[in-house]
């Protein structure tokens, strides 16, 4: 099994690398034949949603949370 990996770019789209289904909100599914990787928008500002178009760079959407840092082992 191929593993996906969902990367969330700085100030930027989700980074989505791997096998998915990708469906609208009635289950049709988008046709990712030929792409290793998709980017999906989340700045909500992207014309061809749910895919980022780069909107996000002169929007001034801005993110810049990071993940939790694990709690050390004991
Ligand atoms: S994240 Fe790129 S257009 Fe929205």
């Amino acid at each position: 099994m191929t593993d996906v990996t969902i990367k969330a770019r700085l100030d930027g789209p989700l980074l989505v690398t791997g096998p998915i289904v990708l469906t609208d909100h009635l289950g049709n599914q988008y046709d990712l034949s030929g792409k290793a990787n998709i980017a999906l928008c989340r700045c909500g500002q992207s014309q061809k949603r749910p895919f980022c178009d780069g909107t996000h760079k002169s929007c001034g959407f801005s993110s810049i949370e990071v993940a939790p840092t694990p709690p050390a082992a004991t």
